[in-house]
């Protein structure tokens, strides 16, 4: 029997089907990305999402509330109890986004002009923790801090004075006795950590007490790691920082949206942020996914996924080495693992393209001591939430690795056609075509439903 959207909108059926389709048969790899549980589906459907709920729980600007009252309670308690939050702390559940969850930090606790401090966004930060830059001027390599250029790209740079923290160039890693250098030379308002593709553990207590000498708030951006904390597989920044951000729709797995912990006293204010400072109504629904998905996070299973994504991430990493694939760090200690390129005849753009044509999608990336634009980057990112979604473990990853290889491989010898050229090359490949045969099949083992 046809649907009632394959009947009123059969074009929009079919992207539809055609994208079930996509993630049915090729193998996500893009660490930010997870999918979600029927029952989160549902949620994120249901009638929730008619509502209109300016405001907070019990202090809404509109009528017939009473069940969104109950619905976001319920997030907002279950969030608390995963998190494992002291008795003081609150959390607010309405921000559209991880990145709408930081500006609403910054709104409660910066004033225009404040200086904030984050990670260096081609060493693994984010956007949304200050970028700017200076078109074509490659930083010194040399110089572990970065005051940004004329670019100012993120709205945060364009309002506040935003520095950044870059990794050693040795190590790769964080060094915090040069982070403690800097924050006391620029003494920022808000320091900031978490990133989206620094493979290593943060050290949270560190950056607190450097926070505390500089006169600083701490905030912990986890969007990336978030499930894996609130499984205990990963140290975690709750109760450390005086703030957490996080997406809820990467390891958490618990559809779209944004969660921010902190104490109560900050959480009101986070909440005046929120709305009236930067959005109107809640989206239910969201809210609705989000509660279910926590729900399911609660559960003992939650905690084997997340051990499992880590276990994953570990073993890919182990194999990747083995075909002399570079670990930015040295390796994961969580769900992603960045590949420097530079020593492979191909680096990230096309190599990219090349495995998304053989059925492995993953996205290429900047890395520490970049010198090519974030368009046309040195090196790839990949991660293990989806693949262990789908009930995948260590003892798929060796496929996956030699996958990996074998495509750098085949596209070796058309590393300095053009972009387009290249592409076409790969499209008409054999060997290619044969390796997206066979993802298809191991995606057939291990189907989108848990
Ligand atoms: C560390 C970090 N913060 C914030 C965000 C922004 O989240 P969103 O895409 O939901 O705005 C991301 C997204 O990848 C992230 O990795």
């Amino acid at each position: 029997m046809p649907s009632k959207l394959q009947k009123t909108d059969p074009k929009v059926f079919a992207i539809i089907k055609a994208e079930e389709k996509r993630q049915e048969e090729n193998l996500s790899l893009i660490p930010s990305e997870n999918f979600f549980s029927p029952a989160v589906r549902k949620a994120v459907g249901s009638v929730v999402m008619h509502k209109y709920s300016e405001g907070n729980v019990g202090q809404r600007y509109y009528e017939g509330n009473e069940n969104i009252d109950e619905l976001e309670q319920l997030a907002i308690d279950r969030a608390l109890k995963l998190f494992r939050t002291p008795k003081s702390w609150g959390a607010n559940v309405q921000a559209l986004s991880g990145s709408n969850a930081n500006l609403a930090v910054y709104l409660a606790v910066l004033d225009i002009g404040d200086t904030m401090m984050g990670m260096y966004l081609p060493d693994g930060g984010h956007l949304s923790h200050g970028w700017s830059y200076e078109p074509k001027k490659t930083p010194d390599p040399n110089d572990l801090v970065y005051e940004g250029g004329s670019r100012r790209v993120h709205i945060t740079s364009k309002i506040f004075k935003t520095v950044q923290y870059k990794t050693d160039p040795k190590t790769r890693q964080f060094d915090y006795a040069e982070i403690e250098r800097i924050a006391m030379k620029y003494k920022p308002k808000l320091i900031i950590t978490g990133g989206t593709a620094y493979p290593r553990d943060i050290k949270y207590r560190w950056i607190k007490q450097i926070a505390k000498k500089a006169g600083a708030l701490y905030m912990a951006d986890i969007a990336h790691e978030a499930g894996l904390v609130a499984a205990g597989v990963i140290p975690s920044p709750v109760g450390i920082a005086d703030i957490v951000t996080m997406t809820t729709h990467k390891t958490l797995r618990s559809g779209r949206g944004a969660i921010i912990l902190a104490h109560e006293d900050l959480i009101k204010k986070i909440n005046r942020a929120v709305l009236p400072g930067l959005q109107g109504g809640p989206h239910n629904h969201n809210i609705a996914g989000i509660c279910v998905g926590l729900g399911e996070a609660l559960k003992p299973n939650f905690k084997r996924y997340a051990q499992q994504v880590v276990l994953n991430a570990k073993a890919l990493a182990a194999e990747l080495s083995k075909y002399d694939f570079q670990l930015v760090a040295g390796g994961a200690d969580k769900h992603l693992i960045l590949i420097d390129l530079t020593n492979k005849p191909i680096l990230g753009k096309k190599f990219a393209r090349a495995l998304a044509l053989a059925g492995i999608v993953a996205n290429f990336n900047t890395m520490p001591q970049e010198t090519r634009s974030p368009a046309d980057p040195s090196a790839l990112r990949v991660g293990t939430p989806w693949v262990t979604t789908r009930g995948m473990k260590q003892a798929q990853m060796p496929r996956i690795a030699r996958w990996m290889n074998e495509v750098m491989d085949i596209i070796t010898p058309w590393a300095d056609l053009p972009f387009d050229k290249f592409e076409e090359q790969v499209k008409n490949s054999k060997k290619i075509t044969k390796i997206a045969k066979e993802v298809k099949q191991l995606c057939k083992k291990y189907p989108l439903d848990f």
